[in-house]
């Protein structure tokens, strides 16, 4: 169910029965040689929809742009500045609360977001503590990265080892190739596994990652693998927003 795609009178039906949301959010950034652009934002909202049809949950608009200041060297990259995307985030959740969702239930493909996702919460959470008690209806927000679940952990383990690498990943760009098979791209990696290592800024990404990726091999990514990784996300996080639901607000 995704919200975009109901009436006014079908969503207030929905919170009768429910007040939790999904909510994707993800990347614009570069991925390396082969990976695309939206990477990030096509796996969380892939792993965001399939969860929302699973479970009979409603599904926000996703959240495409996020922070990626340290891709914005490499064309087609585009970022929000940490403070921008905590006021996104919070007018975003402050909207939907408004008509009574109190669960938010984020499911994130960009390690970038994590950090400022953190303080927006703290900053919606800060508001309710600040306020006279009961004036603002109380809330619940947690995200998740589909990336680190255990059984995705384990696929991603058995298949890739230590050529997974943490950006442009074999198991990032398999999961795109499942949603979207006709982006495959093969191609010889120079090198074949890409360095490790820290960045700051955007410049200093570039230098010490040319072509993109971090210590990783995408050209092992597969549509058979992103199936499966997509599919063993849903599994796990169907039983973590399960548990989440019957949190109190
Ligand atoms: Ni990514």
């Amino acid at each position: 169910m995704l919200l975009h795609l109901q009436t006014w009178q079908e969503v207030e039906a929905y919170l009768a029965k429910s007040t939790a949301i999904i909510i994707p959010i993800g990347s614009t950034e570069q991925h390396g040689p082969n990976g695309l652009i939206g990477t990030d934002a096509i796996c969380g909202e892939a792993v965001g929809r399939k969860l929302g049809e699973t479970t009979g949950t409603l599904v926000a608009p996703t959240i495409a742009v996020g922070m990626a200041q340290h891709h914005l060297a490499f064309p087609g990259s585009m970022t929000l500045r940490p403070s921008t995307l905590i006021a996104v985030v919070k007018d975003n959740v402050e909207s939907l609360a408004r008509h009574g969702f109190t669960h938010f239930y984020f499911v994130n493909g960009h390690g970038g977001n994590v950090a400022p996702f953190s303080s927006a919460f703290s900053e919606l959470y800060a508001e309710s503590s600040l306020s006279r008690p009961g004036n603002r209806p109380p809330i619940r927000c947690v995200l998740r990265n589909w990336y680190e679940t255990p059984k995705v952990k384990a696929i991603s383990r058995e298949l890739y080892a230590d050529q997974e690498g943490s950006h442009a990943t074999p198991s990032e760009v398999s999961l795109t190739w499942a949603v979207y098979p006709q982006t495959v791209k093969h191609m010889k990696m120079e090198p074949k596994v890409a360095p490790r290592g820290t960045f700051t800024d955007a410049a200093d990404y570039r230098r010490n990652f040319p072509d993109g990726r971090i210590g990783s091999n995408p050209d092992l990514a597969s549509i058979e693998a992103g199936q499966r990784l997509w599919d063993a996300a849903v599994a796990d996080l169907a039983d973590d927003l399960a548990s989440f639901v019957k949190l109190k607000a």
